[in-house]
């Protein structure tokens, strides 16, 4: 079994004061910096860019960078994000007019490919494209925002991912994101998630390090 990975949203951070939010947060033990993209087009909300990613690289941040990718179209900023330093990319299969193509266009640029289920979107197609992923992520609540409440099907989907990726013998990472916090984080490991996105539990607490390890187990 994989270690479990902690992934703060910066979403929820102080985005005037970003760089050291993500020090702060990765000092407080987080593995992963969970990165949110939105366009105010496939979801209702407007964030962050490449630029963005970059200006962390610059700061001296390290430690892996997930694109959590909202965009639609999502092919022609995929080159963006991978020269600006992203390690992981998700995107999520309704945004790609050829889901295949996209796993292989951000594995081409040096990146983790990973594709995003949401609440309703069923896992088939894991089945057509398992050997181009690196890492499949479950939504639990519907993209757009933070500090959404936690929908508690997505533990039956984290353990049928948990059971294709574990039938596979692949090397796949298992995320969840949406609604996470130290009240729900040990069903959600049990049930398969080996890598934890928290947003509003993490920054929205003064010591980040304490809810890290809450949710860590
Ligand atoms: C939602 C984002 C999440 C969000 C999680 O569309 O993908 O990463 O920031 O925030 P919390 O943990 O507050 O639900
Ligand atoms: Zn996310």
């Amino acid at each position: 079994k994989q270690p479990t990975l902690i992934a703060p949203s910066i979403l929820s951070a102080d985005f005037a004061r970003l760089g050291e939010e993500v020090d702060n947060v990765l000092q407080a033990g987080a593995d992963w910096v969970h990165f949110d993209v939105m366009d105010n087009h496939y979801v209702p909300n407007l964030t962050i860019g490449p630029m963005v990613c970059q200006a962390l690289r610059n700061h001296g941040i390290t430690a892996p960078i997930d694109v959590h990718l909202m965009v639609k179209p999502v092919d022609r900023i995929i080159p963006d994000f991978a020269q600006a330093g992203a390690s992981v990319i998700s995107f999520h299969p309704e945004a790609s007019e050829h889901v295949d193509r996209t796993l292989a266009l951000i594995r081409e640029q040096g990146c983790q490919a990973g594709l995003v289920f949401n609440p309703a979107t069923p896992l088939d197609i894991l089945e057509w494209v398992i050997d181009k992923v690196d890492l499949v992520l479950i939504m639990s609540v519907n993209p757009g925002f933070g500090g959404q409440k936690f929908i508690p099907a997505a533990l039956e989907k984290l353990k049928r991912a948990r059971k294709i990726i574990d039938d596979s013998g692949r090397d796949i990472r298992l995320e969840i994101d949406g609604g996470v916090k130290p009240g729900n984080a040990a069903e959600i490991r049990e049930a398969g998630a080996d890598t934890l996105v928290a947003g509003s539990a993490i920054f929205g607490q003064s010591d980040y390090a304490e809810v890290i390890r809450a949710l860590r187990g």
